[in-house]
């Protein structure tokens, strides 16, 4: 069997409809499937809602719904939402699901049986927009350290899981796998400070809520939410005993990094303790800010996707943050950003160059691509090697979820390709008769390089990039080409029929 891949994003709660930080994950994690499958591995991606706990119940009561109502329709927003970003998930999974319920009690029936799970008691702080536990030490301004907001105060019988006998595995063992499984390096060193200040139990049930999945052995209490929703990365696949679930687990989970702790600590932990292979890798991303803070609900600084989406189009939008923020760090955004780097360059690069390979082969060769014939100069094989050393750097920046290096390495060939057009001048060669050749050269070497572009570019704009290989007019279909080798030079046959078409990227018009 081939290589597999299995991507996840957070399952989103269902307090409020979609934003753009939701979407930033969601576009990121599709754009890796979309490069995974163009590797031609066997790609599963995984999405979904996280529908219990006490703020979706106290959301709903707010609306004057039924909390199952409420989540039914919250739920839907995130499903309409996914199709116009052009999300290709595999699956969607929702918490209040039978297929989650089952498998989940009987996980922790399983830790229970094993002596994982005890009963204690639980005081101490917890912040409900966080649905978690803090330690008064955590605490900022008496308040929680995510939201800065006041947190309440919990004393409860618990249940609770021995997380503090999965420390030394932790740090010894699964932390210091090759590659790390936690990125980038600052999570990882959060994760570590964590655990070494003294890692302690986690309760695992809520006896004071209705909804939740009760606990099998103890059904007055339910599992705490995070307990349950973090399990849907197995539950989907059919955990314990589908068929996806030996083919694709363990998971790549692409988190915020407000939530690394919870991957990356109590998941593996409760993994381990029930014997099932931790995650292959859990990534932190940053946040998208809006004035310094972390854009959200609770902040009131929420944008829909749609906002951005109906201005530049779908493409663009899912371009422009992973070029924009360097995956891993935080990174503000602004309208007047995203406009210049859609002029500068998609519009005016790519676009641009798209636009006058096809009208030159139209007007030099009747729309026909020519046969690279006569001798190689030294610009022609610059064009080339910055094509070959780009793809080479482009993938290993994929394989790294280093989606804006992989995108420098893109615009590195546009600008290189837009400057061999330059430098070559074929509407100066054009009116010489003997340097036919010469033209037919350049023409192609163009026209190929935009068939690369297309390729490596198809991830981030599948749309955009299906309209360049129709203009290109290569007979077998973009979703069928494989890296490495659709990155290798020469693919393009001559005699394929280049059309013009509409542009790329419309030239903006906010008037
Ligand atoms: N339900 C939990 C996750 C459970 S996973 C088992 C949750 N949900 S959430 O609706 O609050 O979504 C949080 C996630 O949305 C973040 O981890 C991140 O992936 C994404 N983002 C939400 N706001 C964001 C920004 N401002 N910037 C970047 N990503 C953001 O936590």
């Amino acid at each position: 069997m081939g290589e597999t891949f299995y991507i996840t994003t957070p399952i989103y709660y269902v307090n409020d409809v979609p934003h753009i930080g939701h979407a930033y994950t969601t576009v990121a994690a599709d754009v890796a499937a979309r490069y995974h499958r163009l590797k031609g591995e066997d790609t599963y991606f995984l999405t979904g809602t996280d529908e219990h706990g006490g703020k979706v119940a106290a959301t709903a009561a707010a609306n004057g719904m039924d909390p199952q109502a409420w989540t039914d329709h919250i739920s839907q927003r995130f499903r309409e939402v996914w199709p116009r970003l052009d999300i290709a998930n595999d699956d969607f999974i929702r918490t209040t699901e039978e297929r989650h319920i089952k498998p989940v009690q009987a996980f922790l029936q399983h830790l229970y049986d094993k002596g994982e799970i005890y009963e204690g008691e639980y005081e101490g702080p917890y912040c409900q927009s966080c649905e978690a536990f803090y330690k008064d030490s955590e605490l900022v301004d008496g308040g929680c350290p995510v939201h800065k907001r006041p947190v309440e105060r919990l004393k409860e019988r618990n249940y609770f899981f021995r997380l503090s006998a999965q420390a030394d595995w932790l740090l010894n063992e699964y932390y210091a796998r090759t590659p790390c499984p936690v990125q980038p390096e600052s999570r990882l060193n959060e994760c570590v400070a964590f655990i070494k200040s003294g890692l302690q139990d986690v309760s695992i049930s809520r006896p004071s809520l209705e909804w939740g999945i009760p606990l099998p052995w103890d059904p007055k209490h339910v599992i705490y939410v995070w307990i349950e929703a973090l399990q849907n990365y197995i539950t989907a696949l059919g955990y314990p005993d589908g068929e996806k679930f030996a083919r694709y687990w363990p998971a790549v989970h692409l988190v915020g990094k407000e939530i690394v702790r919870f991957h990356a600590v109590i998941w593996p932990a409760m993994l381990h303790a029930a014997g099932v292979e931790p995650p292959k890798t859990i990534f932190g991303h940053g946040w998208l800010l809006v004035g310094g803070e972390k854009m959200s609900k609770t902040n009131l600084t929420g944008i829909h996707p749609f906002e951005l989406v109906d201005a530049f189009g779908v493409d663009a939008y899912r371009y422009y943050f992973l070029r924009e923020v360097a995956f891993g760090q935080d990174g503000s955004f602004s309208w007047e950003s995203m406009e210049a780097r859609y002029t500068s360059e998609l519009a005016n690069g790519i676009g641009n160059l798209a636009s006058r390979v096809a009208a030159m082969i139209a007007s030099y060769f009747d729309g026909a691509v020519p046969a690279p014939s006569g001798a190689e100069t030294d610009l022609d094989a610059g064009l080339a090697a910055v094509c070959a050393s780009s793809v080479r750097d482009y993938m290993d920046s994929m394989d790294a979820l280093a989606f804006h290096q992989a995108l420098e390495a893109v615009d590195k060939i546009v600008r290189r390709a837009n400057g061999y057009i330059v430098e070559t001048a074929p509407w100066v060669i054009a009116k010489d008769p003997d340097q036919r050749d010469r033209l037919a050269r350049v023409l192609y070497g163009s026209a190929e390089t935009l068939r690369i572009l297309a390729v490596l570019l198809s991830p981030f704009m599948p749309g955009a990039c299906e309209r360049l290989w129709g203009m290109l007019g290569v007979a077998a279909p973009l979703g069928a080409q494989r890296l490495p080798e659709a990155g290798a030079w020469g693919g393009l046959t001559p005699g394929a029929t280049v059309t013009k078409g509409e542009p790329l990227f419309p030239r903006l018009d906010f008037t």
